[in-house]
């Protein structure tokens, strides 16, 4: 029998000693030991109790949950980065196996947890900090792990694809699209790091030190957030047969690194236009395998447990081979960082303009002066005074040609708003 603890039985938690429960006698045939939840680390007493937990598992001592000789996992599910940090220091310095599905601590404090791990021996497994039930984390590392990785490219938020599909198919506002996807338990207890493109930052952080066995920390990636977009974005997405999608991306090229979230135009062809709700995906390119997607609920009580008990009992077969020590992520390579002007990409350029001759000879010069192609332009009459609304779609450029034209086009007394949006497929 392998005994483990449990901190925080809110969303995932509470499907995690549920699953562990449903599944008791399977998950024994499969790893050959029984898993039993012995202590569960709760404030609120009557969470724990509703997800099934029985009154003596409750615990508000941590120090007692660490120092309990019998427990050989700790899983965390807390969230946050000092409280739960702490957890896991002291767990592993007292021999004890981790499970974790805290982004925020394996994208910012990861490279301490390991070091540590490997010290004391024992596992860190993560698999629940990327795409939820997606198993990427697994299949990276391991049955992909011959390959050499050049593109990854995800939709890695499940809160804020909920919102975007819910704009757009039910034309639902943003706050009541929020609001829904937290009552599902979707949402971060601060939401603010879904919607402002944190929490896809933390995961393809992640996901890029795995492919390219290289360091990549929260500040190595650009990011932008969807507390911008309104509605007109998407119907003029639409128009030009595009989806908005929150789109992690990172791309590895000569041993140099771009990492990035950002909302983007996602062609209607392209496969992550179909990626709805509150479902995740992460398209990888390398160079045995090729191209691979993979698809899923990014989120959610039950599909974020499958993960979290899945390594729970990786764990178990680690102790019963007697082979702990597995602690996660293999960076020997120390890649440069670029920064997101060096991006090649398409793009869509929006611009409003006084409608008024030589405007769009201006525009097509600035852009021309500095390399930028124009694909397409579209102009449509705005209805306030003598101004026009044009879209330029981009052939693929670098981003700071693109920010450079912009710069001096905001400089023309003839453009009064300008801003772009990457456009992917
Ligand atoms: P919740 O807020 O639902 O659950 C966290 C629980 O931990 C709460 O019940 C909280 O209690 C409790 N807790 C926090 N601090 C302490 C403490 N010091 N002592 C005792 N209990 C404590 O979060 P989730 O379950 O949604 O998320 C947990 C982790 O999983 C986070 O790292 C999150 O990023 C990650 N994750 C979540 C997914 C999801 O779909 N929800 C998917 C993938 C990963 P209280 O509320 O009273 O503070
Ligand atoms: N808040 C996260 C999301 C949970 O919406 O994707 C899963 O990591």
């Amino acid at each position: 029998m392998i005994k483990i603890a449990i901190l925080g039985c809110g969303t995932v938690g509470g499907g995690v000693y549920k699953l562990i429960q449903k599944n008791s006698n399977d998950i024994k045939m499969r790893t050959g030991k029984q898993v039993d939840v012995k202590w569960v680390l709760e404030k609120d007493v009557a969470k724990a109790k509703a997800a099934g937990v029985a009154e003596e598992q409750i615990t508000q001592n941590i120090e007692a949950v660490l120092a309990d000789a019998e427990v050989q996992i700790v899983v965390e599910l807390m969230g946050g980065l000092t409280f739960a940090y702490d957890c896991i220091v002291k767990a592993i310095k007292a021999g004890k196996n981790i499970v974790t599905a805290n982004k925020d601590l394996i994208a910012v404090k990861g490279e301490e947890i390991f070091v540590l791990a490997k010290e004391n021996g024992v596992d860190v497994h993560f698999e629940a900090s990327v795409g939820g039930g997606i198993p990427v984390i697994g299949a990276m590392q391991n049955v992909l792990c011959a390959n050499m990785y050049s593109d990854i490219v995800g939709i890695l938020n499940g809160t804020t694809n909920y919102i975007l599909t819910k704009m757009t198919e039910q034309g639902i506002s943003y706050q009541t699209a929020l609001a829904q996807a937290s009552e599902l338990g979707y949402a971060e207890a601060n939401p603010s790091s879904d919607v402002e493109g944190t929490d896809a930052a933390r995961k393809i952080a992640i996901l890029a030190s795995i492919a390219f066995n290289s360091r990549c920390t929260l500040d190595d990636v650009y990011q932008e957030g969807i507390t911008q977009i309104i509605e007109k974005d998407i119907t003029l997405a639409n128009k030009l047969g595009y989806q908005i999608k929150l789109v992690a991306m990172a791309k590895e090229r000569d041993e140099k690194i771009i990492l990035f979230v950002r909302p983007a135009f996602v062609k209607n062809e392209h496969p992550l236009a179909a990626v709805n709700d509150v479902f995740n995906a992460v398209f990888l390119k390398c160079d045995a395998a090729d191209e691979i997607m993979l698809y899923g609920r990014g989120a959610g009580e039950m599909p974020t447990a499958s993960s979290v008990v899945g390594d729970i009992m990786a764990i178990c077969t680690s102790i019963a081979n007697k082979t702990t020590g597995n602690y996660g992520l293999n960076c020997y390579k120390n890649k440069e960082v670029l920064e997101i002007g060096e991006l090649l990409s398409s793009f869509c350029l929006r611009l409003r303009v006084e409608d008024k001759p030589n405007v769009l000879a201006g525009i097509a010069s600035e852009l021309g002066k500095r390399g930028v192609s124009i694909a397409s332009v579209i102009q449509s009459p705005v209805p306030e005074g003598k101004l026009s609304s044009l879209t330029i779609i981009t052939h693929e450029t670098k981003e700071k040609y693109l920010q450079e034209a912009i710069v001096d086009l905001k400089e023309k007394e003839y453009v009064k708003k300008a801003n772009i949006f990457m456009c992917l497929g």
